[in-house]
């Protein structure tokens, strides 16, 4: 029976500390992307694939997510007090009825390949995607969703890939592949960030994954690697031994919210897209070029 993917985890436990002072009290997801937080562009990816559990595993300083997600009474009283109707339907469209949030705590910060074995319990025998907030991804359909129909097809773990200059090889995990169909590797070896003179080629994994619960075995026995931490890429590298492995090459834009330029990029581009601000917001960049 082909099997769907209902469940997605997101690793929210990082300090941030690239955003410092900002994440100083608050979770990096929460920034926003002109109006509205990460880790909501993250949820509203899964939701658009059809997926109905959120799993996010958290950590210390990470509340303001589980209020995100959450009924927000006093906020929503108010708003029906003032009859500001549009405002009170937008604050209660963040999590639709039918979507369940689940919280996990990450005690200590043991890499993100721990970090997704701690949704063991909720994921158990299922396939599931895992999607990092801080790579935003503008594709159409959501990029989740595209993996997801390819999921459909090909039954086993898929990383959503694209190409980076070879200078950056140090930040990702980095794939060597062939190619099988279209948009489609078949991935032969995965390393996590090597240097630019040993990558085995440019395929980058840019924060989007499905996974078969067979990662979980292999998570739970590989040791710690790139930089003492129990990394996600070091469990793909050891199921793919046992199972086929996909690359996806994934139609979309990607920024990296990780980093300030990035993030400055991403706040460029939606606010170009932002219907209540894109005139005005043009009409200044082009005072500034
Ligand atoms: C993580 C993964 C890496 C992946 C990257 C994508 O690294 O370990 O394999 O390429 O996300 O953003 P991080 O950015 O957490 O250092």
């Amino acid at each position: 029976m082909k099997q769907k993917i209902t469940k997605a985890v997101f690793p929210v436990a990082g300090l941030g500390s690239r955003f410092l002072p900002a994440t100083k009290a608050t979770a990096k997801e929460m920034m926003p992307v002109v109006d509205k937080p990460l880790i909501q562009y993250a949820v509203e990816e899964a939701m658009a694939a059809g997926i109905t559990d959120m799993v996010f595993i958290t950590g210390r300083n990470k509340r303001a997510i589980e209020d995100h997600f959450d009924k927000a009474y006093e906020l929503e009283a108010t708003l029906e007090a003032q009859g500001k109707d549009e405002l009170l339907r937008l604050v209660q469209s963040v999590v639709p009825k039918h979507v369940n949030c689940i919280y996990i705590r990450q005690a200590e910060p043991l890499g993100l390949g721990h970090a997704v074995l701690c949704a063991k319990p909720v994921i158990q025998d299922e396939p599931f995607a895992v999607i990092l907030a801080d790579d935003l991804i503008d594709g159409e359909p959501p990029v989740v969703k595209q993996m997801v129909d390819v999921f459909a097809q090909y039954q086993c773990s898929i990383l959503g890939v694209q190409d980076v200059p070879r200078a950056h090889t140090k930040q990702y995990g980095i794939v060597s592949s062939t190619n099988l169909a279209h948009h489609i590797e078949r991935v032969h070896a995965i390393v996590e960030k090597p240097k630019p003179e040993d990558a085995p080629s440019t395929l980058a994994v840019v924060g989007r994954y499905i996974l078969t619960p067979r990662i979980f075995h292999h998570l739970e026995h590989i040791k710690p690697g790139a930089g003492g931490e129990i990394q996600l890429t070091d469990g793909i590298e050891a199921l793919m031994r046992d199972e086929k492995l996909l690359a996806y090459r994934f139609d979309g834009i990607r920024y990296d919210c990780g980093s300030k330029l990035g993030y400055l990029q991403a706040q460029v581009a939606f606010g170009l897209k932002h219907e209540e601000i894109r005139a005005g917001f043009a009409e200044y960049l082009k005072t500034i070029a």
